[in-house]
């Protein structure tokens, strides 16, 4: 099966009902995606594909319609994202595990709304679940983001 990941073309060699988070953590040894509850209930293995943020545990590889996009595939050393710059300067993470997910809701929510009241932020990210309680960080991140980029 071919797969674009982070514009990268690879091959995985994997039944198409194997979840999109396994064959890229396991089989392409890409690890932002995290694995969290595997019921699509927390956000922490949340992608891009073709744009649109996904719960990549859920996602059977058949079913990858589109370029994938991971937490590694949006910046790099030297030329963050704005959301990962905001991140930073906001020291959103705590214990870390669900903020790849976070960040990946985050480039979705501004890609779709450049400017995101409270509202627009407490919506979408809400489904990304943090038992550290980054909400308020995270929130303040997404607003410096959204400034920093002249939304
Ligand atoms: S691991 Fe996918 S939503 Fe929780
Ligand atoms: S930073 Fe610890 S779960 Fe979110």
């Amino acid at each position: 099966m071919r797969l674009t990941v982070n514009g990268n073309p690879i091959e995985i060699d994997a039944e198409a009902e194997m979840p999109l988070l396994w064959a890229l953590r396991d089989l392409a040894g890409i690890k932002g995606p995290k694995f969290g509850c595997g019921i699509a209930a927390c956000g922490a293995c949340t992608v891009l594909v073709a744009g649109q943020p996904v719960r990549s545990c859920v996602l059977p590889l058949g079913q990858v319609e589109g370029d994938v996009t991971t937490i590694e595939g949006i910046g790099r050393p030297g030329a963050l994202h704005a959301v990962q710059e905001a991140w930073i300067v906001e020291q959103v993470a705590q214990c870390g595990y669900c903020q790849a997910g976070q960040i990946m809701s985050a480039v979705a929510l501004l890609d779709e709304i450049p400017n995101p009241s409270d509202a627009d932020i407490d919506r979408t990210m809400g489904g990304n679940l943090c038992r550290c309680a980054t909400y308020p960080k995270i929130r303040a991140a997404i607003k410096r983001a959204a400034a920093s980029t002249g939304a």
